[in-house]
């Protein structure tokens, strides 16, 4: 291996098919030289969540262009690729086969090696794509399947010191946007819709905030939401816009609540791995959020910690964290053959057991 690597990823795990190009030149910073993500939402929007099937179908039809793009975009020929990074979990499993059989046909074919990617790991190693970070970090991950606070000590290893036990915050937001009838993904319409309202009109509850653990929970919430509306509905017949606005934001204000103050003691927990440059940083499609952004930059600074959250596209799923967490197993010469599974459920940290309730991914990872 010379000091230039050349990563091709592929992403394909939930409702993004992604692919991009990532180059590591000597001590210079990593470059994205592309970046190709298609979306399936109109897809899976008829049915109110993500179909498993469609998404596999959509998966598979996708991803050779996706590749294409990607290399062309990159100006990169495949032959000059030094590996084939690619998601082999945790995610659904139509999907993540897609993936599997695109780059296994890749490396085969070009004899270039392959590497699965845990898809929490592309999350997690994202910071050090854009910011170059050291480890161990805290880092909270916070998407449409996962929820959990993880010190990241290595490219392979990872403590959880917390999580939530039932619904990801993104699936509580979209299905806050689908009980007040707003577009999916649920995420930005919420926030959207919430920048008009005013977050204290309903009192809805802050699950587990009263015990000292990094565990969240945010299944009531969704039911207090639903509840509210009912009600509201019930009253004067129909929901009006600022009804929606306030629903909205008192729904972002406890979920941006709770993370922050369970980010405050998770980052108390960090504090006692004594790391020479500590920091805190975000990734997943919710950290996109610019609420609990900056409510979760405040308790970094309050804390003493650097405070990295990646750029929204990079938070969101992508093909670049898959080959930047590909690159990093690479140079460790963590390569994998064909016998490579698909694992729909991956826990980062093989230590802990799993959590409870079953996201739009399937079990909690
Ligand atoms: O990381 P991601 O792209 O996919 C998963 O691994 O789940 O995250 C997607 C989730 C969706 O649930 C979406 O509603 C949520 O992230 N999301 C947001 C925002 N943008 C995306 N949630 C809150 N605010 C946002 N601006
Ligand atoms: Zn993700």
């Amino acid at each position: 291996m010379g000091d230039t690597v050349t990563i091709l990823g592929l992403e394909s795990s939930c409702d993004d098919t992604a692919a991009a190009v990532v180059r590591l030149a000597g001590t210079r910073p990593p470059q994205i030289l592309s970046s190709i993500v298609v979306g399936q939402s109109d897809l899976h929007e008829a049915f109110g969540g993500i179909v498993p099937e469609i998404a596999a179908r959509a998966h598979a039809e996708k991803l050779d262009h996706c590749v294409e793009a990607a290399l062309r975009e990159a100006a990169v020929p495949l032959p000059d690729i030094d590996a084939i990074a690619v998601t082999a979990g945790p995610g659904l499993i139509g999907g993540l086969l897609a993936g599997l059989m695109c780059a296994k046909g890749l490396a085969t074919a070009t004899g270039i090696p392959l590497v699965g990617v845990n898809h929490l790991a592309g999350h997690a190693l994202t910071p050090r794509l854009t910011d170059r970070l050291d480890f161990p970090y805290l880092l909270l991950l916070v998407s449409g399947g996962h929820c959990q606070f993880l010190i990241v000590r290595g490219v392979d290893e990872y403590i959880r010191v917390g999580g939530t036990i039932d619904d990801a915050p993104g699936e509580a937001f979209d299905k806050t946007a689908r009980l007040l009838d707003l577009p999916l993904p649920g995420g930005p319409s919420v926030e959207n819709a919430a920048a008009g309202g005013i977050g204290d009109r309903f009192d809805f509850p802050r699950p587990l905030l009263d015990r000292s653990c990094c565990n969240m929970s945010f299944s009531g919430l969704k039911t207090a939401l639903l509840r509210a509306r009912d009600r509201l509905a019930g009253e004067r017949g129909e929901l009006t816009r600022s009804d929606r606005a306030d629903l909205c934001a008192g729904f972002q204000a406890a979920v941006t609540e709770v993370l922050a103050e369970k980010s405050r003691r998770a980052a108390a927990v960090y504090g006692g791995y004594h790391p020479t440059a500590p920091a805190f940083a975000i990734a997943g499609g919710v950290a996109a959020n610019r609420a609990i952004r900056s409510a979760l930059e405040e308790v970094a600074v309050d804390a003493g910690l650097r405070f990295v959250a990646p750029p929204v596209h990079l938070c969101t799923d992508n093909g670049a964290m898959i080959a930047w967490a590909g690159l990093e197993r690479f140079r460790l010469g963590l390569v994998d053959d064909m016998t490579l599974p698909a694992r729909p459920r991956w826990p980062l940290d093989r230590s802990s057991g799993p959590m409870l309730g079953g996201g739009k991914r399937g079990p909690k990872a």
